[in-house]
């Protein structure tokens, strides 16, 4: 599907972002994979090549302007081009309602989920134009970039950024061959979830009973979702937020 394609994933050592990158190369892409964990990185690597896949990693944190440079030279440096960009890294914040949580906590979420979203497009974007193809853009946001999460309002606050970052460049590029979407899973089987459930173990209930389907999302289901969007079978599809959330905005 994606061959001679080449692929970024940021935040692909772990969770969503690494089963993504799994399922691209499995679909014929050349996967960078970014991330500021180098030892899963490694892992998902060796992985990727053990099943005949093509991919390399480098260290980039998404909210340090000159590291996602590099990391952009670093894709044309390995593959020629970019043609997918999936914008996954991301952190959950701590849990706590507003008056309870530290303004350094929101000013990291913000940072890493906002800023590091559109670091990663400004430098995305020029590279995409030099396509004859143009490219495909997927920023992760959430159904907290939906809906109100409460008890994590900071990290609602910044996946609905994240869509609002996402329309408006859909809108600025849809004549330049640009296709910019946003995928927003539910909760979803990942280090990130089991770290909020550690803080407030009274989620673990409040998932399932908020679940239409009595379950978390997996990685792989949200990483097939990303593929499909990032494939020509959406070529019609642009500036949407998509809901992979087992009907749990439809409630
Ligand atoms: P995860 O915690 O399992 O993986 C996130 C990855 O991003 C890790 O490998 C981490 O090292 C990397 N990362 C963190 N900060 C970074 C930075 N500054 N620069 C580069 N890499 C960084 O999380 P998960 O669950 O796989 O989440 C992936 C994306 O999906 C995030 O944007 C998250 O907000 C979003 N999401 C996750 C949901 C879930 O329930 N797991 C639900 C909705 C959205």
């Amino acid at each position: 599907m994606f061959e001679n394609k080449s692929a970024l994933v940021t935040g692909g050592s772990n969770g969503i972002g690494q089963a993504t990158a799994i399922a691209l190369a499995k679909a014929g892409a050349n996967v960078l994979i970014s991330d500021v964990d180098a030892d899963n990185g490694a892992e998902t690597v060796r992985l990727i090549e053990a099943d005949g896949g093509t991919a390399s990693y480098i260290t980039a944190d998404v909210s340090n302007e000159d590291e996602v440079k590099t990391m952009m030279d670093a894709i044309v440096d390995r593959y020629g081009t970019l043609d997918i960009a999936i914008n996954n890294a991301g952190i959950g914040g701590g849990m706590g309602r507003i008056h309870e949580q530290e303004t350094d906590a929101f000013e990291r979420v913000m940072t890493v989920n906002v800023k590091g979203t559109w670091l990663c497009m400004k430098y995305e974007i020029p590279m995409m134009q030099q396509n004859e193809l143009g490219g495909v853009i997927i920023n992760l946001a959430s159904v907290a970039g939906l809906v109100g999460f409460p008890g994590n309002a900071p990290y609602s606050a910044s996946k609905h950024a994240v869509i609002g970052l996402t329309k408006s460049a859909a809108l600025e590029f849809a004549s330049k061959r640009i296709r910019v979407n946003a995928v927003c899973p539910s909760f979803t089987d990942t280090a990130m979830v089991g770290n909020l459930v550690d803080e407030a173990p009274q989620l673990a209930d409040n998932v399932r009973v908020a679940s239409p389907m009595r379950r978390m999302g997996t990685a792989e289901e949200i990483a097939n979702t990303i593929v499909w969007l990032a494939s020509d079978q959406a070529s019609f599809i642009n500036g949407v937020a998509l809901a992979a959330d087992g009907g749990l905005t439809a409630m």
